[in-house]
C-alpha cells in the first residue's frame, strides 16, 4: 500500500505562516527509531521544522512497552507539557507507537491525559497528516482505539539523521508469541515488504553515499514466510550484496530457531555481511526456554553459536532475561553456563518484566525482586570479566571500520566501528570521515579499543 500524505499541502501552507517546530520522542527498539525517522520525513514534508526539547510545538512520543518502566517516563512527560498548554503556548501532542495498541493505556489518556491531541497505533502512518492537521487547524481531537491494521505501507517519506549508516525494514511484526513479550500483541503478526521495494530504498541509499545498512525486523529470517513464492531472508541478503556502495550490512534480529545453515553459508560467503551477529539467547536452561516457548534447548543454541564462531573474526551478541517466572538458582546457573561456554562480545541483559496478556503474567512466580537483580549483577560481572580477554585476541589484527567523525572523549582522535561492532577509535583526519578503512588493533580498553589505519 503507498502511503499517502493528502494533508501535505494544506499543513505546509498553514505552516507557511505559523512555522511549527517539532521535537520527536523515541522508546524502545530499533524499529520504533526507524518508524521515529519516518515520522520526522512525514513531518517534514509538511512543512514542520526540527526544534529542541524546550521550544518545539508539536511532541511526538513514539512509544515502547515491552517492559514496564516506559509507563511512568511517558506519563511524567506529558505532565510536564500539560504546563506549557495550560500558558496558552501553542503546544501539541501525539502519542504513536506499541504502548497506545494497550487498552489501559488509551483509558487512561481518555480519563486522565484529555489533553493529548493524536493518539495512532502502530502500522497506520497514513493516518497521521490528516488526524495532526485536524487536531492543528480544526480543533479536532479524537482519541480512539487503533486494530493493529496489519498494513504495510510503502513510499512513506524518511529523514536519516546519520549521513553513512541506515536502517532499513524489511519485516514488520512477530508470529513467535514467546510467552513473556508483548510485541506480537502490538505489532500484528509479520508482513514482510517486497524485495524489489528492499532493493530500490538500498539503491538509492547507495546512491546518496551510505556506506552501511542495518536490516531490521523482530524476525529478520522469517523474511519471505508469507509470500506465495519461495523467497527467503538468505536470497535477500544475496541480492543486496550485489549493490555497488553498500560495504557493511548487519541485521537484527534473526531468531536462533530460524537460524539455517543456508544462512551461515550467505554470510561466510559475504564480503559485505557484518562479522557480527546477533543471537538472542533469553535462557540458557532448556526447561526455562520450553516456558518461554523459544523452540530450542540449551544445546541447539550453544551448537549454532559455536558453528557461528567458526566464521572468522565475528563477534556475537545476545540478549538476556533473569528471573523468568519461577526460574531456579539452578536454571539460572545454566544461562551462565552459556555465558561461559559462547563469549558473547556485548550482552543486553534485562529483568523479567510482566506483561498482561501475554502467558508469562499468568505463571507463578516465587522469585523475589531482590533475587532477579542480584542475578543481573552476576550476569554483568560475569560478562565484564571475560570481555577484556576476547578484545584483548583482536590485539594485532586489522578490521574494517567505518569512520563515523571526531571521537567525542579523545578530542584529537577519530572513531567508527569496526564490522564486529566494537568501537573504535585512532588517528585520522576529516577526509576519512564517512570511509570505510582498514584499522589495526593496537590496545584494549573495555569499551573501545584504540587501533591505527593501515589502508
Ligand atoms: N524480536 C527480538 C527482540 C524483541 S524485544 C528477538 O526476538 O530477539 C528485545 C528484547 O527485550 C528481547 O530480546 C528480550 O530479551 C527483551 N524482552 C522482551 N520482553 C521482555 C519482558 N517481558 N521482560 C524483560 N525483557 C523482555
Ligand atoms: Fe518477542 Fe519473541 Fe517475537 Fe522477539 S521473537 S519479538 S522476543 S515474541
Ligand atoms: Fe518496544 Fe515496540 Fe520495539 S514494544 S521493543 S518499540 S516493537
Amino acid at each position: 500500500m503507498k502511503f499517502v500524505n493528502s494533508f501535505k499541502d494544506k499543513m505546509k501552507s498553514y505552516n507557511g505562516e505559523h512555522k511549527l517546530k517539532y521535537y520527536i520522542d523515541t522508546m524502545g527498539c530499533q524499529m520504533n527509531e526507524n518508524d521515529s525517522l519516518k515520522y520526522a520525513g512525514i513531518l517534514e514534508s509538511m512543512g514542520f521544522e526540527k526544534g529542541e526539547e524546550d521550544n518545539s510545538n508539536l511532541y511526538l512520543f513514539n512509544t515502547c512497552c515491552v517492559r514496564e518502566n516506559a509507563e511512568n517516563t511517558l506519563f511524567g512527560r506529558l505532565g510536564m507539557l500539560k504546563k506549557r498548554k495550560m500558558n496558552n503556548e501553542e503546544v501539541y501532542i501525539a502519542i504513536v507507537g506499541c504502548m497506545t495498541q494497550q487498552e489501559h493505556i488509551l483509558e487512561k489518556i481518555k480519563t486522565s491525559y484529555r489533553f493529548v491531541d493524536v493518539v495512532l497505533g502502530t502500522s497506520c502512518m497514513s493516518l497521521f497528516p490528516e488526524k495532526l492537521y485536524n487536531a492543528i487547524v480544526n480543533s479536532k481531537k479524537k482519541i480512539e482505539y487503533i486494530d493493529v491494521s496489519n498494513a504495510l505501507e510503502e513510499e512513506v517519506p524518511i529523514k536519516y539523521e546519520d549521513k553513512y549508516k541506515a536502517s532499513v525494514s524489511i519485516i514488520y511484526g512477530c508470529n513467535n508469541f514467546c510467552t513473556y513479550c508483548i510485541v506480537p500483541y502490538v505489532r500484528g503478526r509479520e508482513r514482510s515488504r517486497r524485495p524489489e521495494d528492499i532493493v530500490k530504498d538500498v539503491k538509492k541509499l547507495a546512491q546518496d553515499g551510505y556506506k552501511e545498512i542495518m536490516l531490521l525486523g523482530q524476525n529478520v529470517n522469517s523474511y519471505g514466510n508469507d509470500f506465495e513464492e519461495k523467497y527467503n531472508f538468505p536470497m535477500l541478503l544475496e541480492e543486496l550484496e550485489k549493490i555497488d556502495g553498500i560495504e557493511i550490512i548487519r541485521f537484527m534480529s534473526p531468531h536462533p530457531k530460524d537460524f539455517k545453515d543456508d544462512l551461515i553459508e550467505v554470510i561466510k560467503k559475504s564480503k559485505k555481511i557484518a562479522r557480527q551477529i546477533h543471537l538472542p539467547l533469553q535462557s540458557g536452561n532448556t526447561e526455562v526456554l520450553k516456558r518461554m516457548n523459544r523452540k530450542y534447548t540449551k544445546e541447539q543454541f550453544v551448537e549454532l553459536a559455536l558453528k557461528l564462531k567458526q566464521i572468522s573474526n565475528i563477534s556475537l551478541s545476545t540478549d538476556i532475561i533473569v528471573g523468568f517466572p519461577n526460574e531456579t538458582e539452578e536454571q539460572f546457573l545454566d544461562t551462565l553456563d552459556v555465558v561461559k561456554t559462547v563469549e558473547f562480545d556485548q550482552i543486553y541483559m534485562f529483568i523479567y518484566s510482566k506483561r498482561n496478556g501475554t502467558v508469562a503474567a499468568r505463571m507463578e512466580d516465587e522469585v523475589t525482586y531482590e533475587e532477579k537483580v542480584d542475578r543481573l549483577e552476576r550476569l554483568k560481572k560475569l560478562y565484564e570479566e571475560t570481555l577484556p580477554a576476547l578484545n584483548a585476541k583482536m590485539i594485532g589484527n586489522t578490521y574494517k571500520v567505518l569512520v563515523e567523525g571526531k571521537s567525542k572523549n579523545n578530542a584529537e582522535l577519530y572513531t567508527g566501528r569496526s564490522s564486529q561492532n566494537k568501537v573504535v577509535i585512532f588517528e585520522a583526519d576529516d577526509s576519512y570521515i564517512g570511509k570505510v578503512v582498514d584499522v589495526k588493533i593496537d590496545s584494549e580498553h573495555l569499551w573501545y579499543l584504540k587501533g591505527t589505519i593501515v589502508k
